[in-house]
Order: structure tokens, then C-alpha cells, then sequence
């Protein structure tokens, strides 16, 4: 039997909500798992990128079982007191890697449903999302690889995610810039510092506060106050060069609303209502190519679903 799962990508952050706040974009990754009949045959991870059908091409990412996708499936069969013995993983992608567009949570979450399905569900959503966390090691792109929109969540001590989903004005409009070199999130992580000033620490709190009820009200004046950060964007510009030049220079654009790193980077979001789409792609690629840097544009709506068992 296989079962196969797509999965949205998604952006972390959304500026002040470090590890907290995301959202889910309309494209995807298409996760299969297959229990292979043959015994002893093991584990088999194969990843096809989608747009040259070819497998395993250029891939730097472990094909055994170092593998996340593999790592959290184990977790799921030990949950019910198994092992996976024999097992095919096949990962189709459309989401690009290490770009700050949630790859990682999108295979885990996929991975996991589908491993789950195969075993005749023994995991509710719940226990899902905390192994996927587990993985992952913080819960703001997996929660919108699962259920989709644009979601707040917190991983709680007791090892449980509790997150809810945020209403988004569809007016707001979302401009991804998608630089063409990669960024390793642990590479990008690792220049974060271990403590914050308290005054940062402040800054962004307000800004958390003002999003949540942005996206309530609909308040495109409140949500421009609080697309800011002062907790990971300011020690990541040294791995995105341009980044403090592209977030001041859109300021100034009829349109925009805010700019912020997607997740750990690279790629920027641009959130605007709709006007100035080509002053920003403009503004963008002239400051990137300034940097040597080519830039691919996405201009995506958010997307409402989560993840989906085909
Ligand atoms: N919140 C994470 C970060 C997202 O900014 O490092 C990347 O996985």
C-alpha cells in the first residue's frame, strides 16, 4: 500500500513572531510512503525534483536514515511500539531548499500523515504535530504545513503544540523574492544570539501584540507598525546581504505594507495591497543585482488548506 500527502510551503516569522507565526503558500511538495512487500529490502528515500523529473539530482540532503522525513516516521512507529523495517519514501519538489520557504516542515508533515494513514491512524492530529516539532525543533512552519492559512504556535514544555489559525485579509497581497543561492537554517540560526537585549525583547512583544490584532481588524495601518523585528532579521543581514537595504527602500513604495525575511532566509516577503507590484520587483532586483544575486518572484496568494492525503 502507499499512501501519498501534499503539503503547502510555508514562511516563519512574518517578522516579529520569531519561531512562533506562519503561513502556507500555494505550492507544494507531494510526500509518498510505502510499506515495500519485499522483507529486508530497508529503507529507500528517493527525492524528484519537479520541474526536471529527475531523482536525487544535485541533493545534499541524507537519503538514509538521517533523514527527517525518515526520523519522524520512526518517531510515529515507536509511538505505537514498532520500528520501520521496509520502508520507500518518495519526495516530489516544487517548494525550493534552504530558501526560507518551510521545505523541511512541509516533507516532516507529509511524511508523518502519510506514515500515519499507512498505519491506519493510529496519531491524532495532536501527537502528529508534536513529533513533527520534535524534528523540526520549532513549531512555526510545521502548524501551517498541517492546517494551512496563517497560524500563531507555541511548542509548550510539556512537549504539546497548541496553535490556532489567524483570520488575513485577502486584500493584502504577498510579493515572495526569492533569491537564487541557499542558506542553511542552521547556518542562519547559529549567528542568532543566545540572549537579547530586554529592550529588543520588548519591541518585539508590541509588535506581536499589534499583529495578532491587525489580522483581526483588518488594520493595514497597525499591521504596517508591526511587520518588524529586532529578535533574528538585524544579526541575519550578514547571510542576506541587501536585507536591510530592500526592507528601507520598500518602505517608500505606494503599496507596501511591510518587508520581512522569510523564516531564516533568504528569500524576503513583501506584503502590499495590491499597487506597486513593479516599483518593488524593481527596488528588489536592482538591490540584489547590486549584490550579484538573481532574484525569482512569487507573487502568491496565501493558501487556506493544509496538508492534503491525495
Ligand atoms: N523560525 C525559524 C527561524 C524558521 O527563523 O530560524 C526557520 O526554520
Amino acid at each position: 500500500m502507499k499512501v501519498s500527502v501534499k503539503t503547502p510551503a510555508t514562511i516563519a516569522n512574518l517578522g516579529p513572531g520569531f519561531d512562533s507565526f506562519g503561513l502556507a503558500l500555494p505550492l507544494y511538495n507531494i510526500i509518498s510512503v510505502e510499506e515495500t512487500v519485499l522483507p529486508g529490502s530497508g529503507i529507500e528515500i528517493n527525492i524528484i525534483d519537479e520541474k526536471n523529473n529527475e531523482a536525487n539530482a544535485n541533493v545534499d540532503i541524507p537519503l538514509d536514515k538521517n533523514n527527517i522525513v525518515y526520523k519522524a516516521i520512526e518517531l510515529l512507529y515507536n509511538f505505537i511500539g514498532q520500528v520501520p523495517t521496509e520502508l520507500k519514501i518518495t519526495i516530489k519538489t516544487q517548494i525550493p531548499i534552504s530558501r526560507g520557504l518551510g521545505s523541511s516542515a512541509s516533507v516532516i508533515v507529509g511524511g508523518l500523515l502519510a506514515a500515519n494513514e499507512l498505519l491506519g491512524r493510529p496519531a491524532d492530529e495532536k501527537v502528529l504535530m508534536s513529533i513533527a516539532t520534535e524534528i523540526e525543533g520549532h513549531p512555526d512552519n510545521i502548524a501551517p504545513a498541517f492546517v494551512g492559512g496563517v497560524t500563531m504556535a507555541s511548542w509548550e514544555e510539556d512537549g504539546s503544540v497548541v496553535y490556532r489559525k489567524l483570520p488575513w485579509n485577502d486584500e493584502w497581497k504577498l510579493m515572495v523574492c526569492v533569491p537564487d543561492y541557499e542558506l542553511n537554517t542552521d547556518i542562519s540560526r547559529s549567528v542568532l544570539p543566545k540572549e537579547v537585549p530586554m529592550k529588543d525583547a520588548i519591541f518585539n512583544l508590541k509588535k506581536s501584540a499589534m499583529l495578532v490584532d491587525a489580522l483581526y481588524n483588518k488594520d493595514e495601518e497597525l499591521l504596517k507598525l508591526s511587520l518588524k523585528d529586532k529578535l533574528h532579521q538585524p544579526y541575519r543581514e550578514k547571510l542576506v546581504p541587501g536585507l536591510a537595504e530592500i526592507i528601507n527602500n520598500l518602505k517608500h513604495i505606494n503599496g507596501v505594507i511591510g518587508t520581512v525575511l522569510c523564516g531564516a532566509g533568504p528569500a524576503i516577503m513583501v506584503v502590499y495591497n495590491g499597487i506597486g507590484a513593479s516599483e518593488i520587483k524593481e527596488k528588489v532586483s536592482e538591490t540584489w543585482n547590486y549584490y550579484n544575486v538573481n532574484v525569482n518572484f512569487l507573487n502568491l496568494p496565501i493558501e487556506k488548506e493544509g496538508a492534503v492525503i491525495l
